[in-house]
């Protein structure tokens, strides 16, 4: 695709999702990209619409912040509300979901004797987070659910439901769990519908942290499955620019939002308020490039063009599935999940490496792992150690192919046997 513009290159017939979709990203030709799980991979024509919109902006600042983006805005959470199964009024854009989710967890009104529930694969940055709500007065407890791959989902409902009881709350405090819809390291879909649901049983608040549901999790219905928040980036499946992400509040729970993060001007202090300001306050929250936001909707579009959500998520799917196989079989390994429970769009593939004990033993590996991939191999696919064995975690995306999973295969085979020479680890 060259400078094609965007409206007429969606009268065409779109090309087969693979190996010609590579032609509609800026990535190195080069570079063999199986990790769009951590930061997302914007497609030219979402790009080409962020550079007209920032054309748009420039021409006139005033006139773009002051008229021209509320109701630009407002179309775009109608679209994404639509998508995910709630009102527009539920949904407010947020920079990330590390924001999304410390706006949630910084507004509850924390007391002593309240709990913090995470899990040992809650995101790193998300858990801490919540330690540093614990590591203030009044200092809510902060506790750990073990979680370890492989295991099933009944495991995991039936084991959380226990926890749950096993920490009940005293009878004035509150307990608020932080769900992961699709975990991170590894890339897992966890039972979070039932989880929800098993929290409400138990009087617990659900947070979702569903930071890589939107665009790779079909048919999200959250009215139906009645999260109390649940927070998800668009720029990592959804294909927008980053960052750009989604915050949910159901109108149930929008009273307890006080503030959005930063403080924006539609402020008004709960005592003075009679109804929830919830999405006012959350239309400006301070001078940002607005850009990423806005080009959501191009970012639907071109999916929309690609064929939808559901073939868009069938072909990728089946390409980790069958990538995983084709990865496990050139390490001489496994697959974390070879039923498939878990598995969406990402693959965890065990990595022929030897066990680690330490921090320090995980940051020397850590360091020379990426390096390896990304600066010598030209290739990467993330890699983490989880339950005393070393993983690589792949993602589907339309523009890979079997080949990629191949290739990157043979890297890894390649990056394994070099780690362990030079660093001298059997
Ligand atoms: C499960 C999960 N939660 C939260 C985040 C944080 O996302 P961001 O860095 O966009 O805030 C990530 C990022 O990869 C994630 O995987």
């Amino acid at each position: 695709m060259g400078d094609l513009d965007y409206k007429t290159l969606y009268t065409q017939k779109p090309p087969p999702l693979g190996e010609e979709l590579k032609a509609y990203y800026k990535l190195d030709p080069q570079y063999i990209n199986l990790n769009n799980g951590s930061y997302g991979t914007t497609p030219k024509p979402v790009l080409k619409a962020v550079h007209d919109l920032t054309d748009q902006i420039e021409a006139n600042p005033d006139l773009f912040h002051r008229i021209s983006y509320p109701p630009m805005l407002n179309d775009v959470r109608a679209r994404i509300a639509k998508l995910i199964g709630a009102k527009t009024d539920e949904v407010v854009l947020v920079t990330n979901a590390s924001m999304g989710l410390n706006v949630v967890l910084r507004n509850f009104n924390w007391e002593e004797g309240d709990a913090i529930f995470t899990f040992t694969t809650t995101y790193n940055a998300i858990s801490f987070a919540a330690k540093s709500i614990g590591d203030v007065p009044p200092h809510p407890t902060v506790h750990t659910i073990q979680l370890n791959f492989p295991t099933t989902h009944g495991e995991i409902v039936s084991s959380f439901k226990k926890f749950l009881h096993e920490h009940p709350a005293a009878p004035n405090n509150k307990r608020v769990a932080i769900i992961d819809s699709i975990i991170s390291l590894p890339g897992v879909l966890l039972p979070w519908q039932d989880m929800v649901k098993i929290a409400k049983e138990e009087g617990v608040w659900s947070v979702v942290d569903a930071a890589h549901s939107i665009g790779q999790e079909v048919g999200i219905n959250l009215t139906e499955s009645a999260p109390d928040f649940w927070v998800s980036n668009n720029h990592k499946w959804l294909s927008a620019k980053r960052s750009t992400a989604v915050l949910y509040v159901p109108e149930r729970n929008q009273h307890m939002i006080t503030t959005s993060i930063p403080t924006g001007h539609a402020y008004i202090s709960p005592k003075d308020r009679e109804e929830s300001n919830f999405a006012p306050q959350h239309e400006w929250t301070g001078t940002i490039d607005w850009t990423s936001h806005l080009t959501i909707a191009d970012a639907l579009d071109y999916r929309a063009w690609l064929g939808g959500e559901e073939k868009i998520n069938a072909y990728c799917h089946n390409l980790a599935l069958k990538g995983g196989k084709v990865l496990a079989e050139i390490l001489k390994t496994q697959v974390m999940d070879p039923d498939g429970e878990f598995t969406l769009n990402m693959v965890n593939v065990e990595l022929p490496l030897p066990p680690i004990t330490t921090i320090e033993e995980f940051t020397k590996i850590d360091i020379v792992l990426k390096q390896k991939l990304l600066i010598k191999y030209k290739a990467y696919s993330a890699h983490f150690f989880h339950n005393g064995k070393w993983w690589t975690r792949c993602s589907a995306q339309v523009f890979n192919t079997l080949e990629d999973f191949d290739k990157i295969g043979h890297i890894w085979v390649k990056v394994c046997e070099e780690v362990k020479n030079e660093l001298h680890v059997k």
